[in-house]
């Protein structure tokens, strides 16, 4: 690669204007970097919003390139080959709300997204923001849904991939990655191993976008469409309250950000939101500094059946702090018997099968109802970011058939006790 750091702004990434330290607010030209040369703080994507208006985001392409204005991308976006996520459902959950004491509760089912989880949303920024920076390879170490998404986007954009995963995710997640066929590599070592090979690995070849790590200032924008949509989808306005799940905080951190600037951009009205983060109590480090009332977060070693949240050293924990004090939200964990519950809940209520990510999120729910932290009254989301079917390991031990029976009416009605 031939930019270097200080190069003239000469990439066309639309909206976006710079990359500015989190930490210190030092800027420089967009490039393809990721920590601060002055402090090695992180790297933010920063803007210069032309007038975006609602009648042309609502007429734009059915997917996150209708707010294109919004995001580190070239107008053209949609003219190159990637997965087109983005629009998923927004779904009115009346049935789990009265099972959880809520008035007004709405689930974001990202489900529906090309490889079942939100992660489609930023890999499809990151590669198209990779596009214009001159990558030639998409690569990402992942806890599972990243490792999908990195390398069915490669896959249809004809760029080769290299997946990097801990070799004891779940089977489903594996298989649905192979399947594209790029270069997944199982890891002996927990994400947090597999997480500084990438950086490593990132240092040494100057052509592979590792979407998360190299390219993670772009990358972690793709989040922001999740607060786009729920906007867009409840009539453009703001929900009062958000429940997010946490696994390196990004997504958490890109919502608020999401939201606040459909309020500056005039989008919506800005009314306040608070903001609610949810962990997997065998992983949870981001929930424990906050219960403790920390800036930092300490790193822990993860163990929990919520695979795809297990990040027990999470880049961007000391932002969420900041988010949802900022909010006035709250943290809190649950265990994993808590986690199937949660999977449970939903599905019974709502007919939506969620992953583990996705019981983490509806069970601190429940209990951040329980504790008096949601306000039962205020219009509430929860992102629902994974699909059920790729952590079926989870359950199976939980649920099954009521019977098996032989094939006969009297066999069928004894079994439902008729
Ligand atoms: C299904 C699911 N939900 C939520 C998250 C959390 O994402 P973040 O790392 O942005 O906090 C992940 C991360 O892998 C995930 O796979
Ligand atoms: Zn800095």
């Amino acid at each position: 690669m031939t930019t270097t750091v200080g190069a003239p702004t000469t990439f066309d990434l639309g909206p976006a204007k710079a990359l500015s330290c989190r930490e210190c607010g030092h800027q420089i030209p967009l490039a393809p970097e990721f920590a601060c040369a002055e402090c090695f703080g992180p790297l933010e994507v920063a803007y210069s919003f032309g007038q975006v208006r609602r009648a042309d985001i609502e007429a734009g392409p059915r997917s996150i390139w209708r707010y294109r204005g919004l995001l580190p991308v070239p107008s053209d976006v949609d003219s190159h080959p990637n997965t087109q996520p983005g629009l998923t459902r927004l779904v009115r959950a009346d049935r789990l709300a009265a099972a959880l004491g809520l008035r007004s509760l709405w689930v974001k089912d990202d489900t529906g997204n090309p490889t079942h989880s939100f992660k489609d949303r930023v890999v499809a920024v990151a590669l198209a923001a990779a596009r214009q920076l001159g990558f030639k390879v998409l690569a990402c170490p992942s806890t599972g849904n990243l490792a999908n998404a990195t390398a069915a986007a490669a896959a249809r954009a004809g760029w080769e991939s290299v997946v990097l995963i801990p070799s004891s995710l779940e089977k489903a997640k594996i298989l649905t990655t192979a399947v594209y066929d790029g270069a997944l590599i199982a890891v002996d070592g927990n994400y947090d191993d597999v997480n500084r090979l990438a950086t490593e690995l990132a240092a040494e070849h100057e052509d592979w976008a590792f979407v998360n790590v190299n390219v993670r200032p772009y990358y972690a924008e793709g989040s922001k469409t999740l607060a786009y949509e729920i906007a867009e989808q409840l009539g453009w306005r703001l929900p009062e309250q958000v429940v997010v799940p946490i696994a390196s905080g990004a997504q958490l951190t890109k919502v608020d950000k999401g939201f606040r600037e459909l309020g500056e951009l005039d989008l919506v009205e800005a009314t306040p939101y608070r903001v609610f983060g949810a962990q997997a109590t065998g992983c949870s480090p981001v929930s424990a500094a906050y219960k403790a009332g920390h800036d930092v977060v300490q790193p822990v070693r993860p163990d929990t059946i919520a695979r795809s949240l297990a990040i027990g050293a999470p880049a961007d924990g000391p932002y969420v702090l900041d988010v949802v004090r900022r909010t006035n939200g709250a943290i809190e964990d649950v265990t994993d018997e808590e986690v199937v519950e949660g999977i449970r809940l939903l599905a019974r209520t709502e007919g939506i099968f969620t992953e583990t990510a996705g019981g983490v999120t509806v069970a601190t729910a429940k209990k951040l109802v329980e504790t008096g932290k949601l306000d039962p009254d205020a219009e509430t989301v929860l992102l629902i970011t994974g699909d059920g079917l790729k952590t079926l390991d989870a359950i199976e031990n939980h649920i099954g058939p009521r019977a098996t029976v032989p094939p006969s009416a009297a066999a069928v009605h004894e079994a439902l006790g008729l």
